[in-house]
């Protein structure tokens, strides 16, 4: 798939220079080795993207790229891990039915997944540190419920699709009205690191926001965290047309949407990362400012992606019109 300028101008305005590939689907289940290491089954329900060796526990000090035999990615170097909740619509009578998740603009044949950027820098030329083995991290909190919370995050937003470039109008909070081409979840990763830790407790102390201005504009890192780091991204396309029928809506004309965490309001939104590319191919794409196509990289197909799959390590059923959430997630 060769980029034009004119198509990327549409998604991505002013860059001059980033990774935007696609992963599909790994595994859609209850498993979450950051926030719960080892354990069986997590409380909510994730979708996984990335290499194979997604697992309860992954080990830092093991490289993903020695474990894993394959990866959903694009870029066939890249075997990270990169993660968010599953969208559920509720129905009237109360049960909940998964959003199914489909490919972006030129990826149309991703089973699922997401699409993913790392963008070095906007404008300038200033070095970035790409992620070094073992590094992991979070952006945003599935507990929050409230504008005032969600803004503590930057740009965790929601983008109401028209149609499928649809790129402006985003939101904090789902889309309040039906949207024709389904719902685009954003998630973007802070992009500066404190140089030391490859993770910290709560998995996000060790990355912080520019202290000025933003990673768009230049704005520097703090000095608490100097280290720039490319900026993570995710795209995440939920088919909510099906469910656009808005008699069967909640009869007080709210949006019928709810994460697999329990949320209504969309402020709960984040995302989870492993990095697991394969030695220093990362560095060396972000040091040659390579855009889109990036002829450094090794590739291969979408089809050869989609290919790449888990089964669910405790089988679940996530697809009939379920009674509750998986998991038992409350809504709330
Ligand atoms: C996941 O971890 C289990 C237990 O350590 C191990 O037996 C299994 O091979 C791992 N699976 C993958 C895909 O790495
Ligand atoms: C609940 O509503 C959905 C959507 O209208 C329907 O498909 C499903 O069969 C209903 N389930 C029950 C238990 O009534």
């Amino acid at each position: 798939m060769i980029w034009t300028y004119a198509a990327l101008a549409l998604l991505a305005p002013s860059a001059h220079a980033l990774l935007r590939f696609s992963c599909s689907q790994l595994v859609i289940e209850r498993l979450d080795p950051l926030v719960n290491p080892g354990a069986l089954q997590s409380p909510h329900l994730h979708q996984i993207i990335g290499g194979n060796a997604f697992n309860a526990t992954m080990d830092p000090s093991v490289a993903p790229s020695d474990l894993a035999t394959c990866t959903t990615c694009t870029f066939s170097e890249d075997f990270s891990n990169y993660w968010t909740a599953v969208l559920f619509f509720r129905a009237r009578n109360g049960t909940f039915k998964r959003v199914p998740v489909k490919g972006n603009s030129g990826f149309e044949s991703s089973q699922g997944g997401m699409t993913v950027y790392y963008t070095p820098t906007l404008r300038g030329t200033a070095k970035v540190t790409a992620f070094k083995k073992g590094f992991r991290m979070i952006v945003g909190n599935p507990t929050y419920r409230t504008e005032a919370e969600a803004k503590r995050f930057r740009q965790l937003t929601y983008t109401c699709l028209e149609n499928i470039l649809t790129r402006t109008g985003e939101t904090l909070d789902f889309p309040k009205k039906p949207c024709k081409a389904g719902i685009m979840v954003n998630v973007r990763f802070p992009t500066c690191w404190d140089g030391v830790n490859l993770d910290s407790p709560d998995h996000m102390s060790h990355v912080a926001y520019p202290a000025s201005g933003t990673f768009e504009s230049n704005g520097p890192c703090p000095s608490t965290h100097p280290v720039k780091i490319p900026q993570l991204f995710y795209e995440v396309i939920f088919d909510t047309s099906k469910f656009n029928d808005q008699s069967l809506w909640p009869a007080d004309g709210s949006q019928p949407f709810v994460w697999s965490f329990g949320d209504a309001t969309g402020y709960g939104n984040h995302g989870d990362y492993v990095f697991g590319w394969k030695g220093d191919a990362l560095q060396k794409a972000m040091d040659s400012n390579c855009n889109i196509n990036c002829p450094q990289l090794k590739t291969q197909s979408i089809a050869a992606g989609n290919k790449c799959a888990q089964k669910q390590k405790v089988k679940e059923d996530i697809d009939s019109w379920l009674p509750e959430l998986p998991g038992g997630m409350p809504v709330q």
